[in-house]
């Protein structure tokens, strides 16, 4: 994203633009009659605790974190954090188990199996589509022109009274690119049903990113998670981002427990290591920019694509058998060459400096 010059001009006419956004119309009339459950948790989680089930003794493997109770079903304390960290309020986070959670809740939420659809804007992430797919949902899409920039038009176009969300991700899975916001807004303003930014990547770039644009458009949600800068992808946790309104529905459908002690313990800890963050973003920045010098240089790499985010689209003259011998020698990377505009492309994901050095002399090698 540029810094935006446009961004305030956006603001101003943003509220006149969404005025006929009507959120409880979106959602499912199941989902918006739904009674939660009520968790044992929600009502106490101190004194003799015999309303749960659990197991008083204690449990088998030794821990302070009191394993054999159940969780906080909300864990406010991150949720703060999460939302000090983005310049938002913490009725505006939703925490879920990575940010593949939200993204089937939001579906699941919005649209009726078997006759509401979602909108995708190809390449991008897998999982939409997936979890669309396992929800019964039909998927409209609009690729990305040649830049891998989304072309509002045509997307405006394309959706129909049954279009409930609209996906785009920035920057964009497996093209590394940020998406520009003048293609963004005016799909904001017109489009009637959700537009979700997935922004699993966005702190490699140098952009704010959307949170701060939930306030303005209540028809936006921005996704997050700690998996990929914050290099937590093995406690699973995302976060939703988007006004109370939305959060407090998806709060309502989540299993009551669906982030677990552990995993709240570790994530809270995430948020008071800014040092060690802006370190690790900076090395894996300056690598992505060696390795893309690195391959730009090899005779079988026909393009390699601008990034901001911890991997490359690399486009080359036999993706397949490219990949197929690192994969031999033991540097597995993916391949993209059966996704729009990817045509003989590898996604490379920016390894240690020892990791980008064994898979460049690799890829020599394969030329000898
Ligand atoms: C664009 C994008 N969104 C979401 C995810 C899922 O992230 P999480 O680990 O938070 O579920 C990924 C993972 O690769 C991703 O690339």
């Amino acid at each position: 994203m540029q810094p935006n010059s446009n961004r305030f001009y956006h603001n101003y006419f943003s509220v006149m633009s969404v005025t006929s956004f009507n959120l409880s119309e979106l959602i499912r009339p199941n989902i918006r009659n739904l009674k939660p459950y009520r968790s044992a948790r929600d009502d106490f989680s101190e004194g003799i605790l015999l309303d749960a089930n659990e197991n008083s003794l204690g449990s088998v493997v030794d821990s302070e974190k009191e394993l054999n109770r159940y969780p906080d079903p909300l864990h406010n304390e991150l949720r703060q954090k999460w939302a000090d960290y983005r310049g938002v309020q913490q009725d505006n986070i939703f925490l879920g188990v990575g940010s593949d959670e939200p993204i089937d809740l939001l579906i699941r939420m919005t649209c009726r199996p078997g006759r509401d659809n979602i909108m995708i804007t190809p390449p991008t992430y897998g999982m939409y589509k997936v979890a669309a797919d396992v929800n019964d949902v039909a998927v409209k899409e609009v690729q990305l022109d040649s830049e891998f920039q989304p072309l509002p038009e045509q997307i405006l176009n394309q959706v129909d009274e049954n279009t409930r969300l609209l996906f785009l991700c920035s920057p964009n899975n497996p093209t590394g690119n940020l998406l520009d916001p003048d293609k963004v807004y005016p799909i904001l303003k017109r489009f009637n049903g959700l537009v979700i930014i997935d922004e699993a990547y966005i702190d490699f770039s140098e952009s704010p990113g959307w949170s701060s644009e939930i306030q303005s458009y209540p028809n936006l949600v921005v996704l997050q998670t700690l998996s990929k800068a914050f290099g937590l992808a093995g406690i699973r946790i995302g976060a939703a981002l988007s006004s109370p309104e939305l959060i407090g529905y998806m709060l309502r459908m989540k299993a009551p427990y669906n982030v677990n002690k552990l995993t709240a313990s570790v994530a809270l800890k995430a948020f008071d290591q800014p040092e060690k963050l802006r370190k690790m973003i900076t090395q894996l920045n300056s690598e992505r920019k060696r390795l893309e010098n690195e391959l730009q240089s090899l005779k079988q790499v026909k393009r390699v694509r601008p990034s901001d985010a911890n991997f490359l689209l690399v486009h080359f003259t036999d993706a397949l058998g490219t990949y197929q011998k690192l994969a031999e020698n033991g540097v597995i990377v993916r391949y993209r060459g059966d996704q729009p505009g990817c045509d003989q492309a590898l996604r490379i994901t920016v390894g240690t400096p020892g990791e980008n050095d064994r898979l460049i002399s690799e890829l020599k090698s394969i030329m000898e």
